[in-house]
């Protein structure tokens, strides 16, 4: 069986925060996230990740995902990977992939072409090394005509080796079996007095066992981030990568400026995405939409032709040539169906917009259930928490709702009903009927005249001294 260790313990103390490094992230996801989903697509299920500085925070992102050992000193990769011994006596009998949860590039298919050459080449160890331009800070690749020699850290190197460009990418096959007997002979003998788990391919050649070296194509996979600076241009690297296959794939965008759009994010060929617009979490987004500019949306269903111009929508779902903006909060579960539109300062949450409904501007609509065609006038808010409790209001097909109305829930108007301007609706409204709420206006004529004749006067006198 093949399986994976993924070396989380670091503290990475210059990013300044109690957070392992593995936790920080990359377009919306923890670094680890990447490296675990890179070996659950490359077909490795069965993986222990080594926890370390603050290890409870990634074993409750893990939850039961996945296996997880404590290096309760953090003495080095070696002596991380040693804590993983009972893992994999449990899977002995196959090869184990060794990766860093700092290093979020590393891709499935990087994991199984190593693999391929790991066993054909019948290795006891494959390195996954990159070429990269500057090789600063990684261990430096040793090879032999026939082969690899092994590895030094930057620290250790002469001159000479520091020159080498082909680096470690820090993830490796082993042989299962062998891995565990490499472990049992590492020192800490070195400038960092640490346990280098690259020490084991110097102790495999010595006892006679092959040892290889894969070259990836993606330099990509050996890129970490030390500090904040280095993990904005991981966050930079991923974010391009996704807007130019985005842009291979026909869809619009003419300036990258705040747009930020994460990895599992789908959107059909002719939207156009515009300037401060972040795309979140699982959405997806049809075909010819015109999104943004300054746009949140996450975890959102969108269909085709929808203009979002000013939005944040969480959690819900819109139906296609829909039309809402600018500065309208879709809250979650949320369902706008199709043809409606919703215009400025509109408040939506956990309700159902019937299609071709229009709420032009000004509305709290919340835990509502409103039909097709129906118009809501400006200022309407739906009175849907006593202070102790959220009810629904319902509202018909092609009712009109005047401007200024209060629903008190819960309640429920019928269809084509009528409420005019300024009512407060607290019993239900019949289809067909006019709710009227309306107190007799009052005209008093010349009232001002009389209330400020004093005032006038004193003014007069003002002008004339
Ligand atoms: C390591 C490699 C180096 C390689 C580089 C790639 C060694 C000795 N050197 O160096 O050749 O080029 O990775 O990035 O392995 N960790 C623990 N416990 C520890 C020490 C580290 O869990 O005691 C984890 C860290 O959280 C990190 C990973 O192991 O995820 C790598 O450790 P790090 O200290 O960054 O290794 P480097 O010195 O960068
Ligand atoms: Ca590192």
């Amino acid at each position: 069986m093949n399986q994976a260790v993924i070396l989380a313990g670091g503290q990475g103390k210059r990013m300044k925060a109690p957070i392992p490094k593995p936790m920080f992230q990359v377009l919306g996801e923890p670094m680890l996230e990447w490296v675990l989903s890179a070996c659950e697509k490359g077909g490795l299920e069965r993986i222990c990740v080594v926890t370390g500085y603050e290890s409870e925070q990634i074993c409750s992102y893990l939850g039961d995902r996945c296996a997880t050992a404590y290096q309760a000193e953090r003495l080095g990769t070696g002596h991380a990977v040693m804590q993983t011994i009972p893992f994999l006596n449990e899977g002995a009998n196959g090869n184990t992939l060794v990766l860093c949860g700092d290093a979020p590039f590393i891709d499935a298919a990087t994991i199984s072409k190593s693999l391929e050459r790991h066993i054909k080449e019948n290795n006891a160890v494959t390195v996954i090394t990159a070429e990269v331009a500057d090789p600063t800070g990684y261990g430096r690749i040793l090879r032999t005509d026939s082969g690899i020699a092994g590895i030094v850290e930057e620290k250790d190197a002469t001159d000479e080796q520091r020159a080498i460009r082909e680096i470690n990418s820090g993830c490796y096959w082993f042989r299962t079996s062998d891995l565990i007997g490499l472990l049992g002979r590492i020192t800490n003998n070195n400038k960092q007095g640490e346990y280098y788990l690259t020490d084991t391919i110097a102790i495999a050649l010595e006892s006679g066992l092959r040892a290889g070296a894969f070259r990836s194509d993606n330099p990509d996979v050996v890129l970490g981030a030390n500090d904040r600076k280095g993990l904005l241009r991981l966050n930079e690297a991923a974010r391009m990568r996704k807007l130019n296959d985005l842009m291979d794939e026909g869809i619009g965008i003419v300036c990258t400026d705040g747009i930020i759009i994460e990895r599992h994010v789908q959107i059909g060929k002719g939207t156009e995405i515009l300037p401060s617009t972040i795309i979140r979490g699982n959405t997806v987004i049809g075909e010819n939409c015109k999104i943004g500019p300054n746009c949140v949306i996450e975890n959102t269903v969108i269909g085709d032709n929808v203009t979002l111009n000013t939005v944040q929508a969480y959690d819900s779902t819109i139906d296609s040539d829909v039309r809402i903006g600018p500065y309208v909060h879709i809250r979650p579960n949320s369902h706008i169906c199709t043809k409606a539109k919703i215009g400025d300062f509109v408040e939506i949450k956990n309700s159902e917009i019937g299609e071709g409904t229009m709420i032009a501007h000004l509305a709290y609509l919340g835990d509502s259930d409103i039909g097709k065609h129906v118009n809501i006038g400006c200022g309407t808010v739906t009175v849907n928490f006593d202070g102790l409790k959220k009810s629904r209001c319902e509202i018909g097909d092609h009712a009109f709702i005047g401007c200024n109305n209060n629903l008190i829930a819960p309640v429920s108007l019928g269809k084509d009903c009528y409420t005019a301007a300024g009512a407060t609706i607290t019993t239900d409204v019949p289809d067909y009927a006019l709710a009227i709420d309306r107190g007799t206006l009052h005209i008093k004529e010349g009232y001002t005249l009389r209330k400020f004749a004093k005032r006038r006067d004193e003014n007069k006198d003002e002008t004339k001294e």
